[in-house]
């Protein structure tokens, strides 16, 4: 096992979902502590059991009350923060983007776009006391490619991109870099959440050959694999690198 990350205080949100939950574990494994933050209370118990010393907070993302509530737990049970993983995000109803509603488009834009924003704004200032932090927000390749039938989780991953590379311009000469990662299609509920979306079992399974082939690489990713490159970033391996947009997608984008 490496340790790249002993007495490392990190932060995750969306702790209880497939790509939260894989990060912690990393960062716990490694030797950090961990803050876990989810709106799921089983779920982010459940991976909590799996990061010893960890401290959990329920709330939701998109308030900016329960952020700061969760970043005042982290920096007086665990110390200041420096790595931050804002992996919270929903995908929305899979239709083309004129025919949401408007509640439908600002939860989206609140959770997905504004709750990385909450994060980041909540965490830094611990950063800054520590002298140094890493950020890595949760695009997709969703963020880079538009996509027919998810357009407004597209736009909204779109704009994590520009936030990343605006927060690394920010905080780029206060030693905390600000990357995100665009995962291809990952196994896990999200993915089977949007897959369920395509209608009964027959077009499910077309639904998931068509994405399936998307990858050059004809699978989809793991939870796992994203989790490597998120702790990549927020390892010294990466001191040099800021402002940056990863995919993690079996070649989908090139
Ligand atoms: N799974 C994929 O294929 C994929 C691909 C590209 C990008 N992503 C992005 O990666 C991130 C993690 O995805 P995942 O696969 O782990 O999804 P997931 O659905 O397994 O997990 C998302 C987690 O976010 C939490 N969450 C949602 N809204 C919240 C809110 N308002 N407040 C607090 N918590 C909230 C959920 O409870 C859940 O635990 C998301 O931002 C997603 O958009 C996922």
């Amino acid at each position: 096992m490496r340790d790249r990350f002993h007495g490392r205080v990190a932060a995750v949100t969306g702790a209880a979902g497939a790509l939260g939950r894989a990060t912690a574990i990393k960062l716990s494994r490694e030797g950090a502590r961990v803050l876990l933050f989810d709106r799921d209370e089983n779920g982010v118990r459940e991976t909590a059991a799996q990061c010893p010393g960890s401290v959990t907070v329920v709330g939701d993302a998109s308030s900016a009350a329960d952020v700061q509530r969760a970043a005042d737990v982290a920096r007086k049970e665990l110390g200041p923060v420096e790595l931050l993983a804002a992996a919270a995000g929903i995908l929305g109803p899979a239709k083309p983007a004129i025919e949401l509603d408007e509640a439908t488009w600002d939860h989206l834009f609140a959770v997905n776009v504004k709750g990385p924003w909450l994060a980041a704004r909540a965490f830094i200032p611990q950063m800054r006391e520590a002298g140094r932090g890493s950020v890595v927000l949760f695009s997709s390749t969703a963020g880079i490619l538009g996509s027919p039938f998810l357009s407004a989780y597209s736009a909204s991953k779109g704009a994590v991109v520009l936030l990343t590379r605006s927060l690394a311009l920010n905080h780029a000469q206060e030693n905390i870099r600000v990357n995100c990662v665009c995962p291809g299609t990952i196994e896990g509920p999200m993915t089977e959440s949007s897959f369920v979306q395509a209608g009964d079992d027959a077009a499910q399974e077309e639904r998931r050959k068509v994405m399936r082939a998307r990858h050059p690489m004809n699978r989809f990713g793991t939870a796992e694999e994203v989790a490597n490159a998120v702790l990549y970033f927020m390892s010294d391996e990466a001191s040099f690198t800021t402002g940056t947009a990863l995919p993690i997608d079996g070649g989908r984008l090139a």
